[in-house]
């Protein structure tokens, strides 16, 4: 465990220490027993989603959005060859793929939600009636720019019903919110490792069915992005194609070690549940509502209204809560003045509590009245 400030935010988050140890050696990139740490963790990436034998891991150097972007050129066909992404979209991280897929040139439709409604699956139903020449679906799990889940098994067994492709990004709830690829069928799952799996970020990974993988070749604009590229020479050479990040790829190596050995994805959703339940129960008791209804918020990060209080400033109350061992995350949202606060990584001996009581004295800092938590000895 770390004496650091703790980050309450959905990655970078704060990691253990010996995931941080395992940084302090050097690799060669064509050493084999490096070459060993990537085998070994594509297998285990593969092993979180029950993808063994169906699904390939292709690691990619850089941070979420370069594999989000990598799985939509590589797999969505361009527009010539009749590729056609629907983006549902509930907020930033939808809104960012559908910019994707403009730059990239692939045909976009998308269908817009208020920021605090989840997606629906029979919307995705009647769009892909209407519009037969959709071939991919682009799904946002957990939409981070509020904390919000989306129904992801239904809208997957939708868009195979249609006999579509569907490409999760996963960024912010892969290796705490199940996806299970034996009963939720899709054609691609992104995820990155600084977020749930608590690596250090710089490398991300897309978790494609091989049937749809292998139709890929020579659809994507890019080199470097080309996963269709990265994993046939991965599979020949077992090596990167370009210089791995080493150090990033050794600590999600230990730290998904620390991920199993600590009973893997029912243990750490479990944790960021109790973290969140905390969290909101906490900061209710100082008068502080989250901006969504419990029901539908992910277990991952949360969005709070701001304090009404003349005296408020984010970038003091963050301030203040730093200064108490805290790093929070600003809201994102447009309408409304919000701050977020993350419920995943290391909390330290602390844990949630620890958080509470540095947002309470940092608001009673500021002057802002809060509501003293009621005392369970009545
Ligand atoms: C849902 C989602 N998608 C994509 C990203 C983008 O990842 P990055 O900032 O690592 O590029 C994030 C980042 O938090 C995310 O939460």
């Amino acid at each position: 465990m770390t004496t650091d400030t703790i980050l309450l935010t959905p990655g970078p988050l704060t990691t253990s220490a010996r995931t941080k140890q395992s940084m302090l050696r050097d690799w060669g990139s064509w050493d084999s027993e490096f070459n060993q740490i990537t085998a070994r963790l594509r297998q285990g990436l593969l092993r979180i989603v029950h993808g063994e034998g169906t699904h390939e891991c292709v690691p990619l150097q850089g941070s979420g959005t370069f594999s989000v972007e990598a799985a939509i050129g590589t797999l969505v066909p361009p527009g010539e060859k009749g590729g056609h992404v629907l983006v549902p979209n509930n907020g930033a991280y939808c809104q960012r793929i559908a910019k994707i897929c403009k730059v990239l040139g692939r045909q976009l439709s998308t269908f817009d939600y208020a920021e605090d409604a989840q997606i629906r699956p029979e919307d995705i139903d009647r769009l892909l009636t209407n519009d037969p020449s959709i071939t991919h679906v682009a799904l946002v799990h957990c939409e981070t720019s509020t904390g919000i889940l989306n129904p992801l098994h239904e809208i997957a067994l939708v868009v195979q019903r249609h006999g579509k492709g569907l490409i999760i990004d996963a960024m912010s709830s892969f290796g705490a919110l199940e996806i299970d690829a034996r009963k939720t069928p899709f054609d691609a799952v992104i995820a990155a490792s600084g977020k749930c799996l608590e690596g250090v970020p710089g490398m991300g990974f897309v978790l494609a069915r091989r049937a749809a993988l292998e139709r890929c070749e020579g659809n994507c604009h890019s080199l470097a992005m080309d996963l269709y590229d990265q994993w046939v020479y991965m599979n020949k050479t077992t090596q990167w194609r370009f210089t791995p990040p080493t150090h990033v790829v050794a600590a999600l190596d230990a730290a998904l070690t620390q991920y199993f050995e600590e009973g893997g994805l029912a243990a750490r959703g479990g944790a960021y549940a109790r973290n969140c339940r905390e969290l909101i129960t906490g900061l209710a008791g100082l008068g502080l509502r989250s901006f969504l209804p419990t029901a539908i918020q992910a277990p991952i990060i949360v969005t709070f209204h701001a304090p009404a209080s003349p005296r408020y400033e984010f970038k003091a109350f963050y301030n203040a809560v730093k200064q108490r061992g805290y790093i929070l995350y600003p809201g994102k949202l447009t309408t409304v003045e919000t701050f977020r606060v993350g419920c995943m990584g290391q909390l330290g001996a602390r844990g949630m509590a620890g958080a509470v009581e540095a947002v309470r004295d940092a608001l009673q800092d500021m002057g802002i009245a809060v509501r003293e938590p009621e005392s369970s000895e009545a």
